[in-house]
């Protein structure tokens, strides 16, 4: 009897369920009943943009109003200019955006809360902050066209280094960063360079670096200062040549001369992508919930003058993979958002614009390894990318992941 006294109350709640699932749905209808209300707002729903305080965010407000397409429209003459003019306050209507944007911003000192008493680098940061684009001195005009194939490159590899690195080049041509054919796929090599100039100390080097192009015909430079602030500059200065010079590249690496990359785990797992996932394509190691740092000793250093907020997700730039496809779209995306001075944060505040994100591969170790596993050819052998390495080490650990004999499990 107690099971069937159990039975019916389950039938019974069961029938309060539905009971009550459909006076719900009733009362959420679509609008259709007779006890459905317009809503009028009795206070103002909506709040004013405010100037932000902080000097790349109130760059960034002027930035969005500026190439907001329906602002565009309306400030156009066919659809009656004079009412959206008025409407503009005036300090989104920027008239300094108009001068020449390489020139010193002379609007920072004044504009920029306690600029007088920050850093050396982060003055030239902001003095420079609306250049985008700085002569390109040394070229590779053909390096995607004259692959072995006549085919452009699987595999693009632009490396970030500064003109006196010239062994870590040179390790890097003489280990993963070997241009050609590699696993039946076409890998082509650069390497992204400014001038290391007199300002910061630097000896002239550039009878040197003319010999090393001259032999290696895979530099890129740009007469602009190499410093760590400007990094984004190069970030923004290489997309804008991979679209100009190497459009058909189906995938790009990007990192430092300091990382060891394990080309060929890279383009296996290239080969193993889907169409979509490809199209899309952007790993490495993804850094989330992050914010400027505000301790004044550190080289990241961002004051509240500068930004508030906090960082999109971004992959550390010691290395990360992503498509042609996005290159391009990256370039475009740049424009709508202003240069901030680290550069892995901006690609990522780009890839937000697109309403994309970054994907986490833990084959990408920008912190390193294990000790213990340092000098294990194994372990780099299921890793993509280790940082940091050597000259030596890397054509130590490309000699032995090229090793018929290394066996792993
Ligand atoms: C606006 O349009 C009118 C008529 O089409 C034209 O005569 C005038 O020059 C235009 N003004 C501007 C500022 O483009
Ligand atoms: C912006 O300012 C300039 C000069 O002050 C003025 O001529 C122009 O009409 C303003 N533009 C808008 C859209 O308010
Ligand atoms: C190498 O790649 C080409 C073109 O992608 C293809 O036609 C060929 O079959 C491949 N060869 C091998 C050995 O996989
Ligand atoms: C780079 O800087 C050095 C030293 O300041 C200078 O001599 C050289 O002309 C510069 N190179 C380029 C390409 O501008
Ligand atoms: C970036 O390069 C420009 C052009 O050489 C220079 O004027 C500026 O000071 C540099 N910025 C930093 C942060 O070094
Ligand atoms: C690259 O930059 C140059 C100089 O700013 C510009 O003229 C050119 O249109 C840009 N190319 C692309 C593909 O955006």
């Amino acid at each position: 009897m107690a099971w069937l006294r159990r039975k019916l109350k389950v039938v019974m709640m069961l029938m309060m369920v539905n009971l009550f699932i459909f006076i719900v749905s009733r009362s959420g209808g679509t609008g259709k009943g007779e006890d459905s209300k317009v809503v009028v707002p009795s206070k103002r729903f909506w709040s004013k943009l405010t100037p932000s305080q902080a000097f790349w965010n109130l760059q960034q407000q002027k930035l969005d109003f500026q190439r907001n397409p329906v602002l565009a429209y309306t400030n156009s003459n066919d659809t009656g200019a004079g009412v959206a003019i008025g409407l503009i306050p005036d300090w989104l209507n920027d008239t300094g955006m108009t001068s020449d944007p390489c020139q010193p911003d002379d609007h920072v000192p004044s504009h920029v809360g306690g600029y007088s008493s920050l850093p050396a680098h982060l003055k030239d940061f902001l003095l420079y902050m609306r250049c985008r684009s700085y002569p390109l001195v040394v070229d590779q005009p053909d390096i995607c066209q004259t692959t072995p194939g006549g085919e452009p490159p699987f595999l693009l590899l632009a490396v970030k280094s500064l003109a006196p690195h010239f062994d870590r080049r040179q390790a890097i041509r003489q280990s993963w960063g070997r241009a050609g054919v590699l696993a039946n796929k076409t890998v082509v090599t650069v390497f992204l360079l400014g001038n290391a100039t007199a300002v910061d100390h630097h000896p002239d080097l550039s009878e040197m670096l003319r010999y090393e192009n001259d032999r290696h015909r895979d530099i890129l430079q740009w007469n602009y200062r190499d410093t760590f602030f400007n990094l984004t500059a190069k970030e923004v200065l290489f997309l804008n040549w991979t679209a100009t010079r190497c459009p058909g590249a189906q995938f790009i690496f990007k990192g430092d001369d300091d990382v060891f990359v394990n080309t060929l785990g890279i383009l296996v797992f290239l080969e193993g992508l889907s169409g979509s996932k490809a199209k899309d394509l952007f790993v490495g190691d993804v850094i989330t919930n992050a914010g400027p740092q505000r301790n004044k000793k550190v080289k990241y250093f961002i004051p509240e003058s500068l930004f508030v907020g906090m960082y999109p997700a971004y992959a550390g730039g010691g290395g990360y993979l992503f498509s042609g496809d996005l290159a391009r779209r990256l370039l475009v995306a740049s424009r709508y958002v202003a240069l901030y001075p680290i550069d892995d944060v901006y690609i990522g505040m780009c890839l937000q614009k697109l309403g994309l994100a970054p994907e986490k591969h833990k084959g990408f170790r920008t912190f390193g390894i294990e000790e213990k596993y340092r000098r294990n050819p194994c372990a780099y052998k299921s890793l993509l990318l280790v940082h940091s390495r050597t000259p030596q080490e890397m054509i130590q650990i490309w000699a032995w992941l090229n090793d018929p004999k290394l066996t792993c499990q």
